[in-house]
């Protein structure tokens, strides 16, 4: 395969389309493959409004370079960047592997979670924040969800008891950034969406942590105590320098609900505002999907099951929609049921090749009953007859801990 990014103007009979490149409001958000062989189809595709499409030049007609948007390049494992970057145009950065990203995704979040600690740490012993050096971190964060958004949401969701809401920090940072690009959002406002992902929660540091480490359910005076986090840490980032209005605006207004609700203000519909809007659907998402103090998470499929139920009153349906598709279908995490009575888990999604077709490791045999040697499937790959035919609950099968199995390494060496 050998892929390149073109403008559609210089689309012409013969080129093999990979994939098109367009934005989720007019089109289908994934694309099969196709051989263009037929003028009226490549109208067809310029009156879409679509701007860019990659080509496979293995399989069709070439462009003369000087047109070339972009090339994608073998995968190569990059090297460490420097800690100050120029900022970097997002569609300007070139997708790669899972594995190519999960090293550097992981180093990512390790820095990420000790900036949170240290800056939460500040708000809570009254100290003014200042989060200019948040930045950088969050264009860090954007980079590798640009690069392969499965690698640093994936580890992020791998909390334990104590850093739960620094590592829920970096992860709705990451959520935040995906879902603005899903809606069209242009690079300022992503960035301004990843820090007040980063941010949210900063009030948090005003609640006692008897109360948020607390094991069981909360009683009513104690929730009370939690409901006072969104205007506690408005007021901190107030103080601080280098925040902008939208990560004002978030953190006040993170868990209002559309039907009215939600707290602290009762705002309703379209009196919460669209950053709001937003990190309400991404809060929530890495909340349950995560083990928590008092609660052990769920699997993608099934918190994106749970969440379509509760979002007639909670979340506005446009952000959910477009929150489903930034995750993707079947989000890295997934656990799956094959044609072949296998049950695995999603290791990466495959975007280019397709969406449906993501590399799988089944442990399970839903026939027997019984754990199977894990193997590693692409079901992309040729020759390969399995498919997917259910995403399944793992609490339905009596399975814990699944995410070892998408893990491996990287969980071995956390542990060790
Ligand atoms: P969090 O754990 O980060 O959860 C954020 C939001 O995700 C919650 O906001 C809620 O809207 C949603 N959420 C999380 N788990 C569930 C769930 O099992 N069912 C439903 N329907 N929604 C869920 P909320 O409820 O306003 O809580 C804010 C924060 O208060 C939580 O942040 C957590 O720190 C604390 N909290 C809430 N309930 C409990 C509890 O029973 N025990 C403890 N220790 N803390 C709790
Ligand atoms: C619940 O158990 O549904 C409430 C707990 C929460 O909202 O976090
Ligand atoms: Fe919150």
């Amino acid at each position: 395969m050998m892929l390149k990014k073109i403008e559609v103007n210089f689309l012409r009979k013969g080129m093999y389309v990979q994939e098109l490149c367009s934005s989720w409001m007019d089109t289908p958000f994934w694309k099969k493959s196709f051989m263009l062989d037929d003028p009226a189809l490549l109208e067809k595709i310029k009156s879409t409004g679509i701007k860019e499409v990659w080509i496979d030049i293995s399989k069709g007609l070439d462009v003369l370079r000087e047109v070339v948007v972009e090339v994608m390049p073998p995968v190569v494992e990059l090297p460490q960047l420097p800690k100050k970057q120029v900022a970097v145009a997002f569609d300007k950065i070139v997708p790669v592997s899972m594995d190519a990203e999960m090293g550097r995704a992981a180093s990512i979040v390790g820095e990420s979670k000790k900036a949170v600690f240290s800056m939460f740490n500040e708000a809570r012993m009254g100290n003014a924040v200042d989060a200019e050096n948040a930045m950088p971190l969050v264009e860090e964060i954007a980079g590798s969800v640009m690069r392969n958004p499965g690698a640093l949401i994936g580890l992020a969701r791998l909390k334990t008891a104590d850093d739960y809401t620094y590592m829920h920090s970096v992860a709705v940072c990451a959520l935040m950034i995906a879902l603005s690009r899903k809606l069209g959002l242009d690079d300022d406002q992503t960035r301004e969406a990843g820090l007040a992902g980063l941010l949210h929660d900063i009030g948090k540091m005003a609640v006692p942590s008897e109360i948020l480490n607390k094991p069981g359910k909360l009683t009513d005076a104690e929730f009370v105590s939690v409901k006072e986090h969104p205007a506690a840490g408005h007021k901190m980032l107030l103080e601080a320098k280098g925040v902008g209005k939208i990560a004002l605006d978030v953190c006040l207004h993170h868990h209002e609900k559309m039907d009215g609700s939600g707290y602290p203000m009762r705002l309703s519909g379209d009196e919460i505002s669209l950053f709001a809007k937003m990190g309400a659907v991404c809060d929530v998402y890495d909340a349950i999907t995560s083990n928590r103090p008092y609660k052990q998470g769920w699997c993608p499929a099934e918190s994106l099951g749970k969440m379509s139920e509760w979002s007639k009153g909670h979340f506005d349906p446009v952000v959910f929609q477009a929150f489903i598709k930034s995750i993707g279908i079947y989000p890295v995490g997934t656990l799956v049921r094959l044609q072949s009575g296998r049950l695995g888990v999603v290791v990466e999604q495959q975007v280019v090749k397709s969406i449906l077709l993501p590399k799988v490791r089944v442990f399970f045999s839903s026939k027997s009953l019984s754990y199977i040697t894990p193997e590693l499937l692409d079901l992309a790959g040729p020759g390969l007859q399995d498919k997917i035919v259910a995403r399944e609950d793992a609490s339905k099968w009596g399975l814990k801990d699944i995410s070892r199995y998408w893990l491996g390494e990287i969980v071995a060496a956390k542990q060790s």
